[in-house]
């Protein structure tokens, strides 16, 4: 059974069970805690808190109310953590995940007999053995799921009891519905994981019961392909074998590695991921260089960076049809990063077989290396390992913050682009008028900010921002539509605050000491050490890179055009400055 196969046969399953089937959400989430998708339950975190309602929220994905409790999908995936395993048998950055989910609909009876009845009966697999929660200190053992596994006919010695380790998920980010889990084994493959999400776990770790307890299943496409095809290794899944074959280098874990990272990259760019030297684009980056430098190493084609990408959009283009759109950017944006760091790499490479001598890199070396030829951290590190020369990651990282001014925002100057003379991912200017107008729109933003604290309370959370010189778009953490006459007040406050004239002021502060200041801090970013801390007269502070105008009398008149949701759970609003 081929994977395009598996994929009906899961959705039509439980569409059959009345699931609602909800697309992919992309693969850069919402949720702030998180760089990229980890798993299918990130798109639904608010509906097992009840911060949205199934019934009544319009969710992000779908564009409507989920309509069910209960929903299906198969999610785009990305986890960095097993990053260096990649290249055995089982590890990928990039996977696809079949889930079930359920926000008060059904529990774990009908969550564990669905799982046993598609692998058992719709797909012909044995189970070997299942797992449950063992029960620690502060949760109970899961008796329940294993009676209902020996309903089921799963003998009691097939039960095995495991810890928080093995047998409790989440949270996903630093807070978030968790919960005990069952796993189901066959041929020796861990392929279904079902979660309950009974606990939210705070981000002091405090677990708190949740009114309504949740299910959140997944599954593996590839393993799953895997133990479906008989097959040893996922990459001889039909999902791997066309990539595999196009690599075609002798080394077996060289040829897994180009075939994942060169897939994930593919889905992370139709995503809107651009290389860069933070966040998801940094990600991006890894994955690209890692895979130039080793088809350097091994003397692989040049061209085949742009086959292995062509071949990624081909398979998948059926599917995921956002890889057809996208298809011509996703090629420039392959081979724009191979120019880029292609011209640098065998200069660069020479550079660290010198240094290699001393059987040490120091701190400032591998400094240079990375800020001159671009070597991501990781792949000097790799490259270090190979040698067997010693190579300090904290030395690494005390070069770089010495360096790194106001890292985020720092205004980043497009490569060869197109004429862009700003672009941090969060304003955006293409010459120094738009600059300008940018500018007053970024200050109105922080204004903005804070006004809706002042309205709405502080459980409002900045979910993210994009400034173009047309507009201002803010998105933020709020339960409900925002009514028309506090919109009005928000506008006036901000417009109160232009009339003052206050001066915007800039302190260089330590990055513990600017949180400890009350600065606001928008925790999606990472932040380096020592940031600037802006002031608008003692109204508004938050961490920020800039830039910003001299007072806010220089902003002009500002004006909320829009307010609706963006997402479950956040909402958006869209202003401009006039002047
Ligand atoms: N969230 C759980 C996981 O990722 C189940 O979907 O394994």
């Amino acid at each position: 059974m081929i994977s395009q196969e598996l994929r009906n046969k899961f959705l039509d399953f439980f569409k059959k069970k009345g699931h609602v089937i909800v697309p992919s959400s992309s693969l850069l989430p919402d949720d702030p805690s998180v760089l990229l998708t980890t798993a299918g339950m990130q798109q639904f975190k608010p509906y097992y808190t009840g911060d949205a309602d199934p019934l009544t929220s319009i969710h992000g994905t779908l564009g409507k109310p989920l309509g069910s409790k209960n929903v299906a999908s198969i999610q785009k995936s990305f986890r960095t953590s097993d990053i260096n395993e990649v290249g055995d048998e089982s590890h990928l950055t990039f996977f696809e995940m079949l889930g079930n989910f359920s926000f008060g609909g059904y529990f774990k009876k009908e969550a564990i007999e669905y799982a046993y009845e598609f692998i058992v009966k719709e797909l012909g697999l044995k189970i070997d053995y299942v797992s449950v929660f063992g029960g620690d200190r502060d949760v109970p053992e899961d008796k329940e799921s294993a009676e209902i596994w020996k309903s089921l006919g799963i003998k009691e010695k097939d039960i095995h009891k495991a810890g928080r380790e093995d047998n409790f998920w989440g949270p996903t980010g630093n807070q978030g519905p968790c919960g005990p889990t069952t796993e189901i084994y066959v041929k020796g493959v861990e392929i279904w994981n079902i979660v309950f999400n009974e606990h939210f776990q705070h981000s002091n770790k405090k677990l708190e019961k949740l009114s309504i307890p949740g299910v959140d299943t997944g599954m593996g496409l590839e393993r799953l392909a895997m133990v479906v095809q008989g097959k040893s290794t996922i990459f001889e899944t039909d999902l791997f074998a066309s990539l595999i074959e196009k690599i075609n280098v002798e080394d077996v874990r060289v040829g897994r590695i180009l075939a994942d990272h060169l897939r994930g990259a593919v889905f992370l760019i139709a995503d809107g991921v651009r290389p860069s030297n933070v966040e998801a684009g940094y990600i991006l980056r890894r994955l690209l260089r890692r895979a130039i430098r080793l088809a350097k190493l091994h003397k692989l084609d040049v061209k085949l960076y742009e086959m292995l990408g062509e071949e990624v959009i081909k398979f998948y283009k059926n599917y995921y049809l956002e890889l057809a759109e996208h298809k011509k950017e996703i090629i420039e944006v392959l081979l724009l990063e191979q120019e880029k760091f292609g011209s640098a790499l065998e200069r660069g490479l020479k550079e660290f077989e010198k240094m290699a001598q001393h059987k040490v890199i120091g701190g400032r070396e591998s400094f240079y290396l990375y800020q001159s030829y671009g070597f991501p951290f990781e792949l000097l590190e790799e490259m270090a390992r190979e040698k067997g020369v010693n190579f300090s990651k904290e030395e690494f990282e005390k070069e770089l913050a010495k360096h790194q001014e106001i890292s985020r925002a720092g205004v980043e100057k497009k490569f060869g682009g197109h004429g862009l003379i700003m672009d941090t991912g969060e304003l955006k200017a293409g010459n120094e008028q738009e600059l300008q107008k940018v500018t007053r729109l970024h200050t109105a933003t922080h204004l903005l900010n804070q006004a809706l604290h002042d309205i709405l309370g502080d459980e409002i959370e900045q979910r993210g921002s994009d400034i173009t010189p047309e507009r201002t778009r803010f998105d933020f953490k709020f339960n409900r539509k925002v009514a028309a006459e506090e919109l009005k007040k928000i506008e006036e406050i901000v417009n109160k605050k232009i009339k003052e004239d206050l001066p915007i002021t800039i302190t260089k502060m330590k990055l513990e000491d600017a949180l400890k200041s009350g600065a606001r801090a928008f925790f999606k970013l990472k932040y380096p050490p020592e940031v600037n801390v802006y002031s608008i007269g003692d109204y508004s502070k938050e961490l920020c890179g800039g830039p910003h105008v001299q007072r806010t009398g220089e902003i002009g008149r500002f004006k909320i055009t829009k307010e609706e949701s963006s997402s479950a759970g956040v909402r958006r609003i869209r202003a401009v400055v006039e002047p």
